[in-house]
Order: structure tokens, then C-alpha cells, then sequence
């Protein structure tokens, strides 16, 4: 097998049941475009350093395009007694360039420094179309908070009745957290630009070959400052998983918002038929699936990351095979976060919202009764003292299952002299949404200048 990469020391062949668990072609094939990225970058260094010719380049790299025609149209793939994707492509490039140059590219670099780097590549990518994906999430609920500028919700704690808020607050309430997730993104691409290829097995080369070649090759920042670090950390493969995995659970959040939204009791929202399901058996059904299973998912991408720190914690330094296992939790996380996020990004586009019955329970549960204090604390009243009132003031209404804007001047007056008629400024649901102006609040104005702050940071990698 021209695609084994070792077997001069050993008696024989690998067991087969030793090639079965060895085996990881299966995923790690995916890799197979930055693995012949890596060896462009490698036969470079090894060009500057004097180890090929400039004939014997150009034929290496010229062979590596073939290489890569292949993979990218499917007419090469990885054999059964195929160890991995490094040991296949080897064994293809020899097949086009010949045992006498094709076994010069291996000099000064191990498996261990590659797949450290060709991870770090594949995941750098695809963090950029995680970006976009939650970019466009974003702008769909931002489009949905400038749909419904207008339009007054009830704000919940403990799922309770609260206080009246802007729909387009609630909103962007679940726009920042995807925005922080981008700023993480970027943050962490920034750890993850750094080179492990050129430390080799662990200690790094004797050849003289220059790793910020390879690494200004690849597009990376600069080589890892420690050979035995840079082939054996995967810190930044769980930090990657770990920002999937909050991704998904900012979803699951929203989902199960919407979820309680799409009920008949709640009917705040109807969602597009082309982003619900329907029943086997009960021919009325429409169903939320794509936010339960973004939910569900979210559980997947938790254990993603917990699997993957799990696997990571009892290892010595340097490389060992236990590291083979980062690959396909993360490579799951994000098939995973590709998939979720364009259907889930089309739920919210397509959702209807009944503004006229958010509005008509805004009010209920007494959510106004907090406006009542603050008027009090506006006319001299201390808060504690105005608390009281406000509370007996709900508890008079609650007694006769009326709401606080139906108490009569008589009813008012009752429960205590500080109840002047005029308290009633404040009980409508535009009032107390307009009065809450500070940073953050949810006045219509102080949600305008939050939505622009939002779009600014909401940027792409
Ligand atoms: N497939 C391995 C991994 O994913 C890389 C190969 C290293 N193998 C080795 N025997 N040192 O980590």
C-alpha cells in the first residue's frame, strides 16, 4: 500500500482489527484540500531550504494540482487500507509524481504537526460561514423588529406577566447574545491563526526549514512559539466547539420562545407553512419542528464540546492518538451549525406576529403596577412606601377582577389619598413604554439607537 506512511521496523502487516479502529478516512477526509494546501506550503519551505530544485518544485507542485483535481472531482478517494487522509494523498501524489520526487515531501514534517494545522484551517473557514449564517440570523430579527416597531408585548420574568415591552426590544434582546457569539468568532479566529506545521513529531526539525514561510503560506499569523504545545493543544478546537455550542443554545432559547408563541393559548405568531410540519396521523397539525430541533440540537453541540474536553483532560504531552477524537465532534458541531442556522434564519424571516393580541395582554397580570410606584416616587413618595400602595392598589383590583386602568376615583381614593386621579397618565401601555428612556430601556427611541449599535457590531469575519 503505497499509502502507508510506516511498517520497515514490524515483522508484518497491521491486524486487521488494528486497521479498522485505526482507520479515520471515514471523517477526516474532509480535510483532504488543506492536507494538500499544507504540502504546497511544505514543499516551499523545503525548496528555500535547498531540499528540491527548482525543477523538482515546479514538478511538486504541479502534482499537487492534479492531487487536488482529483479529490474535487471525486475520481480520487481514500482507499480501505487507507489509514488517513495524509498516508492516501502521499500514496496519490507518488502515483503522479513518482517514488523518486514524491518521496521528498515528507522530510521535516509529521502527521502530528500537520493534522494540528490543517484542523485549524478547516475550522478557520468554516468559522467564517458560521459568521455569515448568524449575521443573517441576526438581520432577520432586526427586519422583524422594524416590521413591528410599534408593536407592545408582554415582558415576562419567571414566565410571568412583568412589565410591558417594545416587541422589537424582546428582539434584539435575542440579537445581542448571536452578536457577543460573532465577537467570539472573531476572537477566537485571531488564537486559532497560528501555525503548529514545522514542529514535527514534537521537537520540532533539523532541517533548517523556516515554519513563517509555511505559515505566511497558509495564511496563518505566525508558527506556534512551541513545537510540543503546537502538536499536542486542542484548546482552540474546544473553544471552537464551545462557541458552537453557546450558538446553539441562543437559539434553543429563542425556540422555545417561539415554540410557546405558536401555541393556541399564547397565538402570538403563525409560522409559514414552508417552515413548519405536518402530522402523520392528525391532519390538522402544524408543527414548530425547526425550533425544536434547534433545540435539540443545541443538546448535541453541549455534548460536542463536553465529549471533546473530556477527551483532553487526562493526556501527557506531546501527541498522543487519543487526539484523533477532536476531529469528529467538532466537524459535527459544525454541519451541525450550517444546517440549523439557514432553516432557522427562514422561520424567523417568515414569522407573522398578532401585534393586536400582544398589545391586549400586555396590560394583564397587573404589569402596569410598577408604573404606579414610579409615579409615586415621581411625586415625593418613598419607593418602599409607594411599593405598598401600588400592592394594595392590585390586590383592591384583583378582589374585584378588574384591571388597574378600570379603578374608579372612588377605588382610588380608597386604598390611599396618595391615588390621585392623575395616576391614570401612567397606566396605558404606550406610557409605560415611553417613560423607560434610559440606556437600554425599552422607549422607542432608546430601541432605536440599540438597533443601530447592533447592526454596527453585527460584522461578518
Ligand atoms: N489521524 C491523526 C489525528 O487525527 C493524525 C495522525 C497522527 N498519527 C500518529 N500516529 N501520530 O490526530
Amino acid at each position: 500500500n503505497e499509502g502507508a506512511l510506516w511498517g520497515a521496523r514490524f515483522a508484518g502487516g497491521p491486524s486487521p482489527e488494528l486497521a479498522a479502529l485505526s482507520r479515520s478516512t471515514h471523517f477526516d477526509w474532509v480535510l483532504a484540500p488543506y492536507d494538500i494546501a499544507g504540502s504546497h506550503a511544505h514543499a516551499t519551505a523545503l525548496t528555500a531550504a535547498g531540499y528540491l530544485t527548482a525543477d523538482e518544485a515546479a514538478a511538486m507542485h504541479e502534482g499537487l494540482d492534479e492531487l487536488a483535481r482529483r479529490v474535487a472531482d471525486g475520481s480520487l478517494v481514500a482507499a480501505p487500507d487507507d489509514e488517513d487522509v495524509h498516508g492516501a494523498l502521499e500514496g496519490a501524489l507518488i502515483d503522479i509524481v513518482g517514488p523518486a520526487l514524491g518521496g521528498k515531501l515528507r522530510a521535516g514534517r509529521s502527521r502530528n504537526d500537520q493534522i494540528a494545522t490543517l484542523v485549524r484551517l478547516y475550522l478557520l473557514d468554516h468559522a467564517r460561514v458560521v459568521a455569515r449564517d448568524v449575521v443573517r440570523l441576526i438581520d432577520a430579527l432586526v427586519s422583524q423588529a422594524d416590521a413591528h416597531a410599534d408593536a407592545i408585548m408582554p415582558g415576562r420574568t419567571h414566565l410571568q406577566h412583568a412589565q410591558p415591552v417594545l416587541l422589537a426590544h424582546h428582539l434584539q434582546a435575542h440579537a445581542w447574545p448571536l452578536v457577543r457569539d460573532l465577537e467570539r468568532l472573531r476572537d477566537w479566529s485571531a488564537r486559532a491563526a497560528v501555525s503548529p506545521y514545522g514542529g514535527g513529531a514534537l521537537a520540532g526539525s533539523t532541517l533548517g526549514l523556516d515554519p513563517q514561510l509555511v505559515a505566511d503560506e497558509l495564511g496563518l499569523a505566525r508558527p506556534s512559539e512551541n513545537s510540543i504545545d503546537g502538536t499536542s493543544a486542542r484548546d482552540v478546537v474546544a473553544e471552537f466547539a464551545f462557541v458552537g455550542a453557546l450558538i446553539g443554545v441562543d437559539l434553543s432559547r429563542l425556540s422555545e420562545e417561539i415554540i410557546l408563541w405558536n401555541t393556541r393559548e399564547f397565538s402570538f405568531v403563525t409560522l409559514d407553512d414552508a417552515y413548519s410540519t405536518g402530522s402523520s396521523i392528525m391532519p390538522q397539525k402544524k408543527n414548530p419542528d425547526i425550533a425544536e430541533l434547534a433545540r435539540g440540537k443545541s443538546g448535541r453541540l453541549i455534548g460536542n464540546v463536553a465529549g471533546l474536553l473530556a477527551t483532553l483532560k487526562g493526556l501527557p504531552l506531546a501527541y498522543n492518538r487519543d487526539l484523533q477524537e477532536d476531529k469528529e465532534p467538532v466537524f459535527d458541531t459544525v454541519t451541525t451549525l450550517e444546517t440549523v442556522l439557514p432553516a432557522f434564519t427562514g422561520m424567523i424571516a417568515t414569522l407573522r406576529f398578532d401585534t393586536d393580541r400582544m398589545a391586549d395582554l400586555a396590560p394583564q397580570g397587573f404589569s402596569l403596577a410598577t408604573d404606579v410606584a414610579e409615579w409615586l416616587v415621581t411625586r415625593g413618595v418613598p419607593f418602599r412606601d409607594a411599593h405598598e400602595v401600588s400592592g394594595e392598589l392590585v390586590r383592591a383590583c384583583e378582589d374585584r377582577g378588574i384591571g388597574l386602568e378600570d379603578a374608579d376615583d372612588a377605588l382610588l381614593a380608597s386604598v390611599s389619598p396618595l391615588l390621585e386621579p392623575a395616576v391614570r397618565e401612567v397606566l396605558s401601555i404606550e406610557g409605560s413604554v415611553g417613560r423607560r428612556t434610559g440606556v437600554g430601556g425599552t422607549a422607542p427611541e432608546r430601541v432605536a439607537e440599540q438597533r443601530a449599535q447592533l447592526v454596527a457590531r453585527a460584522q461578518t469575519l
